[in-house]
């Protein structure tokens, strides 16, 4: 079929040149503020021990924001390397020119994926001899030296050897010619635990991270960058920085724990708009959206907006949600569906369709974090940030300048 005939077929609509193309801040959207971000290095930066660097973790597209643009703030903020989960996420880093080294957290076991590792220089986590030798048997056929950092379980009970092996390891791994280890970590499995000083986890998992440490220091091995703790962590102790902490959570300007909020200047990175789509003028006692689980008590001004489950929005806060107008809160009312909610927008006639609610962020000095999210629901702030969908166009939001330097 000739260009002109399937234009003709498809009633013109195909044609792109002159088409009108969605308005990415037409419906819903997610702003990302880069300089909150590269604020939140610096913070972050200033916050650690002498000769400690810092991981911005960026896997699980920046935690929502957008892996790329939040790996170059972060750099520009003072970040030295980036940690991601899988092979794709350290692909997608190279592939948009970033040269710093990048850690795979996840665990990479097959053969190709290693061999990608070696050609996109980026560095496997090892749990074990098996992924080792794989790594010496590809890089050496290569004629190149492949970096890797070996993991320790001290007590996550996830990823990595068990801690008392690492010794042992580390002394076979100083045989493998092509192999170098980059470093040596473990992961904390309750930083955030409430409390002053450290919690008995953290405590037992340091002094596991300890004792390798001395004893790979008797036999003379050098583990390379020894690194142990993610935001809590980090903003817990300084005990725990050693030559390298991953930060995750606060990069993005969330704290990890309440008791934790306030140890250093951060700023919530991410805003979440969408726009009201439709009013409605309704009586009292009229049932809202699926299974009527909301009725009006008063006469009611409502307002439809085109945001829903499908883009990230936990159904389980229906009729649970605030959203901010002009800095104040309109309470979400009914089920929330697949791709609308509902506002009882009675209390504010200044709402009306086009008008653009805020749902996470800041609006005219009120603040909604995803907390208040996380908390009525039984969740926590990460899986909400990961949790809004492709559908939702990420845009770069413009601000003052830093605030937090
Ligand atoms: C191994 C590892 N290190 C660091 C982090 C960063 O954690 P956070 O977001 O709490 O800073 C994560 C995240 O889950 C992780 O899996």
């Amino acid at each position: 079929m000739s260009e002109a005939s399937s234009a003709a077929a498809s009633g013109g609509f195909l044609s792109t040149d002159w088409a009108p193309q969605p308005h990415p801040r037409q419906r819903a959207w997610v702003e990302v503020c880069e300089a909150a971000v590269q604020a939140n290095a610096r913070s972050l930066g200033r916050s650690l021990a002498a000769g400690c660097s810092l991981m911005a973790v960026v896997k699980a597209d920046g935690y929502g924001h957008g892996a790329v643009p939040v790996a170059r703030s972060a750099a520009a903020g003072g970040a030295s390397c980036f940690g991601v989960a899988t092979l794709q996420e350290g692909v997608e880093l190279r592939q948009a020119g970033l040269d710093q080294p990048v850690l795979v957290l996840g665990n990479l076991s097959h053969p190709d994926e290693l061999r990608a590792c070696l050609h996109w220089q980026l560095m496997p986590t090892l749990s074990g001899m098996r992924e080792a030798l794989l790594c010496q048997n590809l890089a050496s056929g290569s004629g190149r030296q492949m970096v890797a950092h070996l993991k320790l379980d001290t007590g996550m009970t996830r990823l990595g050897a068990p801690w008392q092996e690492g010794p042992r390891l580390l002394e076979a791994l100083a045989g493998l010619d092509a192999l170098q280890l980059g470093g040596i970590y473990s992961h904390l499995a309750d930083a955030d635990a409430p409390g002053t000083g450290l919690d008995p986890l953290t405590s037992q998992q340091q002094q596991r991270f300890e004792e390798v440490l001395s004893g790979l220091q008797r036999q003379g091995l050098d583990p390379g960058c020894r690194h142990l703790a993610n935001s809590a962590g980090t903003l817990r102790s300084a005990g725990l920085h050693y030559d390298l902490v991953r930060v995750g959570l606060a990069l993005y300007g969330h704290s990890p724990a309440a008791h934790l909020a306030g140890a250093i200047p951060l700023e919530a990175a991410m805003t979440l708009h969408a726009r009201v789509s439709l009013i409605r003028e309704v009586g009292a006692g009229v049932g809202v959206s699926y299974g009527h689980r909301f009725h009006t008590s008063r006469p009611s001004r409502l307002a439809v907006v085109g945001i829903g489950y499908a883009d990230g929005v936990p159904r389980l806060l229906s009729n649970r949600l605030q959203v901010l107008f002009q800095g104040q809160r309109l309470q979400q009312v009914g089920a929330i569906t697949m791709d609308q909610m509902v506002l009882d927008a009675t209390d504010l006639p200044q709402l009306e369709a086009g008008s653009v609610v805020t749902l996470l962020g800041e609006d005219c000095g009120e603040l909604i974090d995803p907390q208040a999210w996380s908390e009525p629901i039984g969740t926590i702030p990460w899986e909400i940030l990961c949790g809004f969908k492709h559908r939702l166009p990420r845009l770069p939001q413009q601000r003052e300048q830093g605030t937090n330097g």
